[in-house]
Parts: C-alpha cells; sequence; structure tokens
C-alpha cells in the first residue's frame, strides 16, 4: 500500500490540509495516510521545526503534503531553528531538486487576475524551479561584525554543473509533453552562477534535446515579460531564488497565490514533497477564509506523481474546476465561502 504523509504545519496549513484530508476520504483510495508536526508546530513541542523521527517518516512514505510553514511567533528564533529551515531540511533530506509550479488559470478565474482577462484567459506555464542549490544552500552564509564595527551579512549563489544539468533534463522531458519550448531564465550578465547555468543548459540542449525549443532571458526582463504577455511562455526553467519570486508572481496571473500547488521531485523512485507555493498567511490564519485549491491541486499531483492514482488525480482537478465553473469563490478570488465551504463545493463534484 502506497504512503502519504501530512504535514499541516502553521497558519493556514492546517485549515487547507484538512480539505485535502476529507477529499482524500471521500476517494476511498487504498493509500496509507499518516500525519505529522512540522515547522513551528513541532517547534512548539520538540524544540526544532523537523524531528529526526518526522524526517524518517517524510523519507519512508512515498508523498508527502505540507501545508506551510512559519509565522511571526517564530520569526524571532535562531536562523537555524525557525520553521523555514525545517522545510528547508526536509528538501534537502528529500533531495528533492526540481519543484514543478504550474500556473494554470482556470477558464472561470480570468476575470480574478489583475490582469486584463485576455492575456491570462488559457493561461498554462510550468516553472521547473531548483530546489536544493543555489543562494538557499550555498557556503560560506552568516552575519559578521567586521574590526570597523560594521555588520555583514552574506550568502553565496553556487551552482555546479550537475546540479544545473539534472533540474534542466526536467524541464526538457517535461516540454516534450506539452509545448515543446523552455525558457530557461538567470542572470548570466551579472553573475558567473548564471553564465555558468546558461552554458550548460545549451550544452544539454545541444546533445539531447535538440527537438525542444530553447531561449534564454534575464530574471528581470521575465518578470516583466511575464505581467506584459504571459501566454509567450511554455516551461520556465529557474534557479531557486529566482523560481520563488517569479512563481509568486505566476500566483496572480491565475487570479490568486492560494490557487498555485506544487510538487517537488528527486530520483525516480524517491519519495516527493507536495506543497501549496504560498505561505502560511498569518494575516488571516485560523479565520477559515484561506483558499484550499492550492493544497487540493496539490495533493492531485501526488496522485499522479508519487501515488500511483493518475485517475484520482483528474477527478480532483476536475472537481475544482467544476467548483469554480459554478461559482464557488473564497474571498482571494472575489467570493464569501469559507475555507470549508469551499472544500464542501469541490467535495460535491468528485
Ligand atoms: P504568504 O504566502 O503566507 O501570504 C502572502 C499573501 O497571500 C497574504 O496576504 C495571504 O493572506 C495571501 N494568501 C496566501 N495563501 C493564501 C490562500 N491559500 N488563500 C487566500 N490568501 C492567501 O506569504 P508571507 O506573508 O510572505 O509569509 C508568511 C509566512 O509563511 C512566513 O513565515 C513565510 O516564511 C512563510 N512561507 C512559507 C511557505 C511554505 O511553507 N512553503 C511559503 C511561503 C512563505
Ligand atoms: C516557498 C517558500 C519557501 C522558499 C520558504 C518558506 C523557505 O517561500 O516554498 O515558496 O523560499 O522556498
Ligand atoms: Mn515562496
Amino acid at each position: 500500500m502506497k504512503k502519504l504523509l501530512l504535514l499541516p504545519g502553521d497558519g493556514i496549513g492546517p485549515e487547507v490540509t484538512a480539505v485535502s484530508r476529507r477529499l482524500l476520504a471521500a476517494l476511498a483510495l487504498d493509500i496509507e495516510v499518516s500525519e505529522g508536526l512540522f515547522g513551528g508546530a513541532s517547534i512548539d513541542a520538540h524544540g526544532v521545526p523537523l524531528a529526526d523521527a518526522v524526517k524518517a517518516q517524510a523519507l519512508a512514505s512515498d508523498a508527502v503534503l505540507m501545508g506551510a510553514v512559519g509565522g511571526p511567533q517564530w520569526a524571532a528564533q535562531d536562523y537555524d531553528k525557525r520553521p523555514e529551515a525545517g522545510l528547508l531540511q526536509l528538501r534537502a533530506a528529500m533531495d528533492v531538486f526540481a519543484n514543478l509550479r504550474p500556473a494554470r488559470c482556470f477558464a472561470a478565474l480570468a476575470d480574478a487576475s489583475s490582469l486584463k482577462p485576455e492575456l491570462v484567459a488559457g493561461l498554462d506555464i510550468l516553472f521547473v524551479r531548483e530546489l536544493v542549490g543555489g543562494v538557499y544552500f550555498g557556503q560560506p552564509r552568516g552575519i559578521e561584525t567586521l574590526p570597523n564595527g560594521e555588520r555583514r551579512g552574506f550568502n553565496t549563489q553556487s551552482y555546479t554543473s550537475s546540479e544545473i544539468r539534472r533540474v534542466a533534463r526536467v524541464a526538457f522531458e517535461l516540454a516534450r509533453g506539452r509545448g515543446g519550448r523552455v525558457c530557461s531564465v538567470e542572470k548570466a550578465n551579472v553573475m558567473e552562477s548564471g553564465l555558468l547555468w546558461r552554458e550548460e543548459v545549451s550544452a544539454l540542449h545541444a546533445a539531447d534535446y535538440p527537438d525542444v525549443a530553447l531561449s534564454h532571458m534575464y530574471a528581470d526582463n521575465c518578470a516583466m515579460q511575464l505581467a506584459k504577455w504571459p501566454a509567450q511562455f511554455d516551461v520556465i526553467l529557474t534557479d531557486n531564488l529566482f523560481g520563488d519570486i517569479l512563481s509568486d508572481l505566476a500566483g496572480m496571473l491565475t487570479g490568486s497565490l492560494g490557487m498555485l500547488p506544487s510538487a517537488a521531485l528527486g530520483a525516480a523512485d524517491a519519495p516527493g514533497l507536495y506543497e501549496p507555493i504560498h505561505g502560511s498567511a498569518p494575516d488571516i490564519a485560523g479565520l477559515g477564509l484561506a483558499n484550499p485549491c492550492a493544497s487540493v491541486l496539490s495533493l492531485a499531483m501526488a496522485l499522479r506523481h508519487s501515488l500511483g492514482e493518475p485517475g484520482a488525480a483528474a477527478r480532483v482537478e476536475a472537481a475544482v474546476e467544476a467548483a469554480l465553473d459554478a461559482g464557488a469563490r473564497t474571498r482571494d478570488l472575489g467570493g464569501t465561502l469559507s475555507t470549508e465551504a469551499m472544500g464542501d463545493a469541490i467535495l460535491a463534484g468528485v
């Protein structure tokens, strides 16, 4: 039997994950579901954001579905003890280097975007974000006091050729199954790591993927192009930090950050890590206002990529689409439904 570990986490994490849990129950699949503490919730109980036992449980699962971690109550902790550090530890331990972040605008939501409906209707971009390297993990890092008394904060952006090639390969493979185009995004004009990124992606393309159309773009221009004419993109391949920023931007193209799911994948037989791209949303936590669609669509990605249930994945996605078509909207989408009521609307279509 396949194993799914739920890590609801903090803030709206437990609220949106509860909807995915109800959906799972309704689907009545042959999947063993368990739950663990993660992030701030784990700090409160165990003093660490990711307990060894939970890490081991994640590695022994087929898929992990997390909610979100973090919040102001833990922001004063030492950096390596914060909820967010637990998330980085989990991603690294699972070695989920390829983060798939589809940004798809459902037809019913074209008018919920902050862009004109004609610019976002039918939008379907796939971000492939490198997830376990770059400036998030590069050494050295820290804050030091200089001899003149000034403090200096520093981080290191670093990529090796194999780190670049393994994630680029994922982007090229996925492009073959959809629009056949990859836009690789970096800042090769100012960063050596960006230059290496461009060279390695180009070399891999020439050797193994000449059938895929490859283009290159600087990250600043990419942000502008996403707001100007997002439909020009098919697959966007980029590094850890640029992928984080650009995929949040894409959230508004689809109507709300609360719509965007993600899948983080590593080796073919290794477990995948699934999560909404949004955070714990402290400003609305506990109010029942969170949009659960990103969590539900992340569950669908887990069913498809790690749990051997592509049919159930399609049913979940169709149920979200049907609920939106019927006018179901949480507040972020301009509606009035609570998280739970939005869950009811989705469940009605499963
Ligand atoms: P955020 O994504 O939590 O929220 C940004 C804005 O989007 C807020 O106004 C929020 O209310 C809204 N929003 C987010 N998700 C929503 C949803 N499902 N429905 C409706 N509205 C939604 O980003 P932030 O405020 O910058 O970060 C808050 C905390 O979350 C921080 O501690 C941050 O580190 C953490 N964070 C965690 C993750 C994760 O666990 N994967 C991701 C991003 C941020
Ligand atoms: C995300 C988040 C995380 C990231 C943080 C919470 C570590 O913003 O999943 O998008 O920056 O990767
Ligand atoms: Mn982010």
